[in-house]
């Protein structure tokens, strides 16, 4: 039995489905799954916005990422039983009781860290990582984080806090709290974010856009006609604007046309082991916000689809 899709739609299209277990492949670590986490990017590959992209074989079970007990991995790799987490192998969805990993993303759940908290690693934990190593952000420079509160802001904010780096994250009122947990300056999301952004924090040497849309056009207008009262002419304020690098998982064309980029993502299990090992350590914590049984596997789905997830939203076996 899976949560999945027969075919690309809206919500009503995931649904339980019985289909034979899989089997274990070459390249594959097949695992009894114990959570699995959801993730914006389900929904756009359940509604076929990734189509030509991603990898879809019908029916296939939602979700891109699990932390369970293996069963089988390629070449004895981890002994039956190890707990492990990575990434869905292509082709394949992790909401389901058995799913098959990529074994090249594959690495052990370290004592101490649970298994909800490794399944959020490889999306929003992996994604937070990789976007930082190509921003190359420098200790004491200024990060600003926009859609902070969800499952990557969580992790960039403290991945960039613990590296020495001042924050700032863009989020609604209700995340407040999350954001400064996180070590982060609070900036209220909405219309007029980067004059607020600006007067709290002034210019940032780099911008993680996890958003997009209006709200990321309106952030390149930052210090155009925005220049908060009394900042001085010493400030190189055309200078700065320059330099800032902005880089987005939520809308890579638009930040391509504002200069910036998307992110290129690593999905290591050499990374992965890193990032639990910071989890193992107490130097980073998976938000969660929410958790479901598989059972409640589509108001899980929904609880991300609304667009306004605070932390992880994780199911469970
Ligand atoms: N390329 C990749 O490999 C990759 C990987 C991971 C994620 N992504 C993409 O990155 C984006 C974020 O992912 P996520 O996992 O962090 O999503 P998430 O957990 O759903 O969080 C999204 C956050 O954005 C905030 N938000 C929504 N509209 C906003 C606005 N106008 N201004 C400020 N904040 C706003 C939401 O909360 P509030 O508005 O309520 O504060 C929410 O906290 C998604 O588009 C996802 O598809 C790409």
């Amino acid at each position: 039995m899976i949560f999945g899709f027969e075919s690309y739609g809206g919500p009503s299209a995931a649904r339980f489905i019985e289909v034979d277990e899989p089997a274990p492949q070459p390249g594959h670590v097949l695992i009894e799954v114990e959570a699995t986490a959801v993730n914006p990017g389900d929904i756009k590959v359940r509604s076929g916005q990734r189509q030509g992209a991603f990898p879809v074989a019908f029916p296939m079970a939602m979700g891109r990422e699990a932390a369970g007990r293996v069963v089988a991995a390629p070449d004895g790799a981890f002994p039956p039983g190890t707990r492990v987490f990575g990434a869905a192998a292509a082709g394949f969805g992790t909401f389901a009781p058995r799913a098959l990993l990529a074994a090249e993303s594959v690495a052990e759940v370290p004592e101490g860290v649970s298994s909800a908290a490794a399944a959020c690693v490889p999306v929003a934990v992996g994604t937070a990582y990789d976007a930082l190593a190509d921003l190359h952000l420098q200790r004491g420079q200024t990060l600003l984080v926009l859609g902070a509160g969800g499952g990557v802001g969580t992790a960039a904010l403290q991945l960039a806090h613990s590296a020495g780096a001042h924050t700032v994250g863009v989020a609604s009122e209700s995340k407040r709290d999350v954001v400064e947990a996180a070590g982060a300056v609070f900036v209220r999301s909405g219309p007029g974010w980067p004059q607020r952004a600006l007067a709290a924090a002034g210019i940032p040497d780099a911008v993680l856009d996890l958003v997009g849309g209006e709200a990321l056009t309106a952030g390149a207008a930052l210090g155009s006609d925005t220049r908060p009262a009394g900042a001085g002419d010493a400030i190189p304020f055309a200078q700065a604007l320059r330099d800032m690098r902005l880089i987005s998982a939520a809308d890579p064309e638009r930040a391509a046309q504002l200069g910036g980029s998307g992110i290129r993502r690593r999905r290591s299990a050499e990374v992965y082991a890193k990032l639990a090992a910071l989890l193992a350590s107490g130097a980073l914590e998976v938000s969660i916000g929410r958790r479901f049984h598989f059972s409640q596997a589509d108001r899980a789905v929904a609880a991300v689809e609304g667009g306004h997830a605070a932390g992880k939203v994780v199911v469970y076996m």
